[in-house]
């Protein structure tokens, strides 16, 4: 055997799956992405202006960083752009963490943590949720008797949504300090109304936060999600990374969405208050759904319910969701939130195949 290291990696599983979705006549709520299309033009629109070398020459990532440090107002010294906020997980783990370190993540969530967490082999201490959707902070604290290392909080997480103020993050912020743990908030849902977790990083050394663009920006095709920390934790995790971090196109798709910042919060609007509608109408089907900020709801079928059957219905409408979820959630799905008019659509389609 020429491989001398990390032969563990050949009893990972990983697939490269090709999920069959319609992806331009399904209604696609299964992923948290952006159900509408953006306008047809948005390509000509973002290449308008660009010179002739622009695919000849390789990427210029630099306007992309000032953009954003004025976006956040945030020091571009304080960011790494990476691979979507899957990027800053990864990197996060390989360069902080050794085999055997200590980490927690909210469990259920999203599910590369499990998988890098494998990779490198880490100990991963999931905070479960309990079948009410709480889960308790007495695990943190169990979590951080222990040499912990990371604390991993998506905020707001998903499936099962939690969403913490920033007096509660800061509280648990200061008890990851006291044990010397690295604390992360995930911030994919951000700007469908969840608080802001970056004021933390002025009052705490300790405090990482990610971002993407694959949410509230609705442009999870682009792979940029990025990672915020102060300059002496970036010393370290941003050396790793590639000689060119982003390609040009994806690069050039992101500064196009920071410049037109207004249609994205539009669209956020937009998202939040159709999550209202549709959880009206779940009410008047007498369904129960979970979720304040961000762009998913967890829907609750009653006792008895054949879930899985609803969900091959819906699939077979092309209509895609996520779930049921194993146990305690097994009578519950997800649904990823679009504007109002694709809505309607799965609310009829739902009530249908209901009566
Ligand atoms: C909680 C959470 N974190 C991170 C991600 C990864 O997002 P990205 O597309 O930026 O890699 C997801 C994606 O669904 C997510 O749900």
């Amino acid at each position: 055997m020429f491989v001398k290291k990390n032969l563990h990696l050949k009893n990972i599983n990983r697939i490269r799956v090709s999920e069959g979705r319609d992806l331009v006549n399904g209604l696609r709520l299964d992923r948290n992405e952006k159900v509408d299309n953006w306008e047809k033009n948005i390509l000509e629109n973002v290449l308008n202006g660009k010179p002739e070398c622009f695919l000849s020459t390789y990427p210029e990532i630099s306007t992309l960083y000032e953009k954003l440090s004025k976006h956040l107002n945030v020091n571009k010294n304080k960011l790494l752009l990476t691979s979507g906020i899957d990027g800053s997980i990864k990197n996060i783990l390989e360069v902080l963490c050794n085999p055997g370190s200590n980490i927690a993540v909210l469990s259920p969530t999203y599910a590369m943590y499990q998988v890098y967490s494998d990779i490198f082999r880490l100990n991963l201490f999931p905070i479960k949720y309990n079948e009410e959707l709480y889960f308790s902070e007495k695990d943190i604290e169990k979590f951080l008797e222990n040499s912990p290392d990371i604390l991993f909080i998506p905020n707001p997480n998903q499936p099962i949504e939690s969403c913490l103020s920033i007096e509660e993050l800061k509280k648990i912020a200061s008890k990851c300090y006291d044990k010397n743990c690295i604390l992360v908030v995930d911030e994919a849902y951000h700007y469908f109304g969840a608080d802001s977790s970056l004021p933390l990083l002025d009052d705490f050394d300790n405090v990482i936060v990610l971002r993407t663009f694959s949410k509230a920006f609705g442009m999870p095709s682009i792979r940029v999600g990025y990672t915020i920390c102060n300059e002496k934790i970036m010393s370290i995790i941003s050396k790793p990374r590639l000689a060119h971090e982003l390609s040009s196109l994806s690069i050039a798709i992101a500064e196009y969405l920071l410049d037109n910042y207004d249609k994205v919060r539009e669209y956020c609007d937009e998202i939040i208050s159709s999550r209202e509608f549709v959880k009206e109408e779940l009410k008047k089907l007498g369904l129960k759904s979970h979720g304040y900020k961000g762009n998913y709801l967890l829907i609750t079928f009653h006792n008895g319910t054949n879930v899985s059957e609803i969900v091959n219905k819906l699939y077979s409408e092309k209509i895609y969701v996520k779930g049921p979820w194993e146990k305690p959630w097994s009578r519950s799905i997800t649904i990823t939130i679009g504007p109002e008019k694709l809505m309607k659509k799965f609310i009829e389609n739902l009530k249908f195949i209901m009566e």
